[in-house]
């Protein structure tokens, strides 16, 4: 399964996509597509020898042609998969739909709790007594497609927003490659009525 993966920072998911790569494993990341040029997960790619791209929004008048020439760039490497994995740009809907059902995002809440940014911050002042992460197919709407597998923990009293980050982290790292293998594996498709695994409705 040929995959590309989106990121804008660090690429630490990124880091936990390549290191699930084995012979065995029939995923392979073709490219690193950032729209930084300071992410540092562009080096982590080029450490494990993966091609990588840089396309800078700032170079585009809108978010349309941006990407249009985001799309022009991925299908280059004819991906089966497309992982989005801390992409910080909102897609437009046409981005969306030319890849739907082959588009992937992690998001660091219990979905469909905490859309958008801040998530730990936001969890914590809630006094939620749990939080996690969500892997989810990408639909138009925002953190709002399908959800495929979810990564729960309970929160400390008193936690602080950087621990409790830290430790939704830690679940990504897990979760992330698990569910992108099962993609790989023809295991995991999109449907009208949402994700299904091993033809059973999640
Ligand atoms: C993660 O928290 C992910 O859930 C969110 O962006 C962050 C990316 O972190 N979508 P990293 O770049 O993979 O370290």
């Amino acid at each position: 399964c040929n995959v590309v993966v989106l990121i804008s920072g660090n690429g630490s998911n990124l880091q936990a996509l390549l290191d699930s790569q084995t012979p065995e494993h029939p995923l392979r990341i073709s490219a690193v597509i950032s729209n930084r040029a300071d992410a540092y997960g562009l080096e982590r790619a080029a450490q494990a020898n993966v091609p990588t791209q840089v396309l800078n929004h700032k170079d585009f008048s809108s978010r349309e042609d941006f990407d249009a020439a985001l799309i022009q760039l991925i299908d280059q490497y004819q991906p089966h998969l497309v992982v989005l994995a801390g992409f910080m740009r909102i897609l437009s809907a046409g981005f969306v739909e030319h890849y739907q059902g082959r588009l992937l995002n992690i998001h660091p809440s219990l979905l469909p709790k905490y859309k958008g940014l801040e998530t730990h911050r936001r969890a914590l002042e809630a006094g939620e007594p749990e939080h996690g992460c969500s892997v989810h197919f990408v639909s138009a709407e925002l953190d709002g497609g399908p959800v495929i597998a979810q990564a729960r923990l309970r929160v400390w009293p008193n936690e602080s927003v950087d621990t409790l980050a830290h430790r939704v982290h830690e679940l990504e790292h897990q979760i992330y490659p698990m569910v992108t293998r099962w993609f790989a594996e023809g295991r995991l498709r999109l449907a009208t009525q949402g994700a299904m695994l091993d033809g059973k409705l999640l």
